[in-house]
């Protein structure tokens, strides 16, 4: 019996077809069936963040939801950052306040740091720190990932008074 499903997930604003088991998770079709290695298989039971992507816009461990029930949704992974081999504002804030020392837990951040200034784009601090505590870094100590999700959410906001009418 084939039990495989042909569905469409629209990633990074593409749609892609995939076969795939019912049981197969969407952290597993991004970086098996569609080649984006972006989002990471650290726990792979939902608790250290380091496969988050943005579905529909918000934070979502893809190790916990199973791809076909991601048919239909906004996908964004950390390959959506950047343009034309350039860093997003928030990939030049971590590089410059090093917020990553390995790297592994990076993706993870990103887009759950990218998802909730997106919801929140004047979070203060604890605001920030209180966010960035659903996810696990075993490397920085966290006090610099802070510091660039705060400088990044403080640049936006200038950014945005600046070219207020
Ligand atoms: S790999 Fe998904 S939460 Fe750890
Ligand atoms: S930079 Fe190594 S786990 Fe976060």
């Amino acid at each position: 019996m084939n039990d495989r499903h042909l569905i469409v997930l629209n990633v990074n604003g593409e749609d892609h077809e995939a076969l795939v088991e019912p049981r197969k998770t969407l952290l597993d079709v991004l970086r098996h069936d569609l080649g984006l290695t972006g989002a990471h298989a650290g726990c792979e039971h939902g608790v250290c963040g380091a496969c988050t992507v943005l579905v529909d816009g918000e934070p979502v461990r893809a190790c916990l939801v199973f791809a076909v029930q991601a048919e239909a949704a906004d996908i964004r992974t950390v390959e959506s950052l950047g343009r034309d081999g350039e860093l997003s504002d928030l990939q030049e804030a971590f590089r410059e306040h090093h917020g990553l020392q390995c790297g592994f837990c990076t993706p993870g951040f990103l887009m759950l740091a990218e998802g909730f200034l997106a919801q929140q784009p004047d979070a203060g601090r604890e605001e920030i720190r209180e966010a960035l505590s659903a996810n696990l870094c075993r490397c920085t100590g966290y006090q610099t990932i802070v510091d660039a999700v705060a400088a990044t959410a403080a640049r936006r906001l200038d950014t945005e008074r600046e070219t207020a009418p």
